[in-house]
């Protein structure tokens, strides 16, 4: 099979990060969250992949070279004119003949994370042999939030796909429970389809998958669901990014603890303590008597001073925290640093190359790059 990325615009959400690169190519558990969607297309045998993309494609060329070369795949930016929803750019893959017309396709929405087993989705695609195939996860109070609600019956089938118009708020997956509801189930934004699905999307225009695509395969008894059994989560914004981050650090505790840097990391000095699950890239340099996790991700080339809690945060590439001080619930942005003695909170998000001075307190700060922090912010705010 082969699989298009529904990479889309530059996720103004999740800015400050988005100022500086585009949201695929956000680290993500010290991984781009690209290489995240890469890795299971691979490991579910896809070696063709196609990024559609509606911004400047060419910022993506050194990363897909690597990624080409690294897996053996062929990947390539399919850029829009104009944004084709996201249905539309499965048209134009086809008009490009970048989808073959013999094998069904995967199709993922480049701001979720969670367990993704494509294959078993491509074998109960093949079983039932009907057009299309959704993943589906339960979270807590879907209406609140409100996506897309499905009702499937217990064969899987979806007999009615609702998406409501609200803005998506963000949604953690609640722990399984033995029946699924089926009102409790939203669309996770990973599906497979049968070739002749381009047959209904002939002409290129923006196209909606949610309101139009698979409401009508809802219709017409065309459209499966399959239960995702892992954690699942919408990350385009700060807050959802850093709740998926820790779902997903969570996850790798349990099933490949050995690519987390736990306590018997040899980076870690006397009297550093870890709790929970916590990555720390091997370059990544952590002093004496800190306390750090649970859900911290630590970034290639960071130096963490003595004395430094972190807990639910992340640091990206080159960030620098000073002795003492504290970070919880955020994100800091590559190459910025922290003074002594400060303490960030409340889902503030540095920026690239941001320079936070000692003894200052943010709480809820978006801060854009480049810049300098001399005062303390009380209040989330976005400082310009
Ligand atoms: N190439 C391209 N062109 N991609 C697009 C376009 C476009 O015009 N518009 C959106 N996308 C991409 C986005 O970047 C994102 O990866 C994906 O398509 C879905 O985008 P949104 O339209 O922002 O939807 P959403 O995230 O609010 O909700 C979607 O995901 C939920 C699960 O996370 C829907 O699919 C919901 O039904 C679903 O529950």
């Amino acid at each position: 099979p082969k699989g298009l990325i529904l990479v889309g615009g530059l996720g103004t959400q999740l800015r400050p990060l988005t100022l500086s690169k585009p949201k695929a190519l956000i680290e993500f558990g010290n991984k781009p969250l690209l290489l995240h969607f890469i890795e299971a297309l691979v490991r579910a045998g896809v070696n063709e992949v196609v990024l559609a993309i509606n911004y400047r494609a060419e910022i993506m060329r050194g990363f897909l070279d690597e990624y080409q070369d690294r897996f053996g795949i062929q990947i390539t930016c399919m850029q829009e004119d104009e944004p084709l929803g996201t249905a539309g750019p499965i048209a134009l893959a086809h008009e490009r003949g970048l989808l073959g017309d013999s094998e069904p396709f995967f199709v993922i929405n480049c701001d979720v994370a969670c367990d993704f087993n494509l294959r078993s989705l491509y074998t109960l695609h093949k079983a039932h042999g009907k057009l299309g195939t959704i993943m589906v996860t339960r979270v807590d109070q879907p209406a609140k939030y409100g996506k897309s609600v499905v009702q499937a019956h217990t064969t899987g089938l979806i007999e009615r796909f609702v998406e409501h118009g609200r803005t998506f708020a963000g949604a953690a997956r609640v722990p399984a429970r033995p029946l699924l509801a089926p009102r409790d189930l939203i669309n996770a934004g990973v599906y497979i389809f049968s070739p002749s699905l381009v047959e209904r999307l002939r002409v290129v225009r923006a196209v909606s998958m949610e309101r139009e695509v698979l409401p009508q395969l809802a219709s017409e008894q065309q459209l499966y669901s399959m239960a995702l059994e892992g954690y699942w989560m919408n990350v385009k914004q700060p807050r959802d990014f850093l709740q998926g981050h820790a779902l997903y650090l969570q996850y790798l505790s349990r099933v490949a603890a050995d690519q987390l840097t736990g306590a018997a990391c040899s980076q870690l000095h006397g009297g550093t303590e870890v709790q929970g699950s916590v990555l720390v890239d091997k370059s990544a340099q952590i002093g004496a008597n800190c306390l750090i996790g649970p859900d911290v991700s630590v970034g290639p080339g960071c130096v963490v001073e003595e004395g430094v809690r972190l807990a639910r945060c992340i640091l990206l590439r080159n960030v620098r925290v000073a002795a003492h001080s504290t970070v919880l619930d955020s994100i800091l942005g590559w190459e910025s640093s922290v003074g002594c003695w400060t303490r960030i909170e409340g889902v503030t998000v540095l920026g690239e190359d941001v320079h936070v001075g000692g003894e200052i307190f943010i709480n809820g700060g978006l801060v854009l790059p480049h810049k300098r922090i001399k005062e303390s912010i009380s209040e989330p705010q976005i400082i310009l």
